[in-house]
């Protein structure tokens, strides 16, 4: 198994309980939804969302499914749509998604604002982006870079609130919100929320 493999095992990814602190408390969700994941990764997330929200549309996208574990995947009644593309350019239509979720994903991605301008063009007005990932404040970052830039990507960074909050302000979305996860994560994750405006 490659360094890759290993470091694709988030804690995230089979934590419902994460995802239910994502949906419970950071963000608000029409229950026929339309939902993006960027890097989905093992499937994990994207099939537990398909079990919480039965009736909504999940799209999971991810620029390679070289980790994806279809086959231990249990899904809900509409099953997720699973895209391969890169996250820069979204293969989706413009005011088309009600929230777009990127859960340890963001701090590997190759062009950030790019990304988050391209999540702004999907979101509808009212719709929300929901960053969870590495804060860069906390001591665990540089280490946490230290280790990706051995094996995973040399892109990795893990950003600050401030950093997240002015690419959200200049792709125009607002109400930007940060949260921590209660008695988890010893602030190492943050929640970030920002939402388009309606
Ligand atoms: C650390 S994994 C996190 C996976 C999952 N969200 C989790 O919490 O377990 C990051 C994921 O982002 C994906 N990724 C990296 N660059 C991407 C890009 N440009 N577009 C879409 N996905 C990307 C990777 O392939 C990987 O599956």
């Amino acid at each position: 198994m490659n360094l890759k493999r290993i470091f694709s095992k988030t804690p995230m990814s089979r934590s419902s309980r994460a995802y239910d602190f994502a949906l419970d408390t950071v963000l608000s969700l029409p229950p026929e939804g339309r939902i993006l994941e960027i890097g989905t990764g093992q499937g994990f997330s994207a099939a537990y969302l398909s079990r919480r929200l039965p009736q909504a549309h999940i799209i999971a996208l991810d620029v390679t499914y070289e980790c994806f574990k279809g086959d231990e995947l249990e899904f809900g009644p509409r099953k997720p749509d699973f895209l391969q593309a890169s996250a820069p350019q979204l293969p989706l239509e413009s005011a088309s998604c009600d929230a777009v979720l990127l859960v340890m994903t963001f701090h590997c991605l190759p062009e950030p604002q790019e990304v988050i301008r391209e999540a702004a063009r999907v979101l509808k007005p009212g719709g929300s982006l929901l960053i969870a990932d590495v804060n860069g404040h906390h001591w665990i970052a540089r280490p946490f870079e230290w280790v990706e830039h051995l094996g995973i990507s040399p892109l990795t960074h893990a950003y600050t609130p401030e950093e997240i909050r002015a690419l959200t302000e200049a792709a125009g979305l607002r109400d930007f919100r940060i949260h921590w996860r209660p008695g988890k994560e010893g602030g190492f994750m943050m929640w970030v929320r920002a939402q388009r405006p309606k």
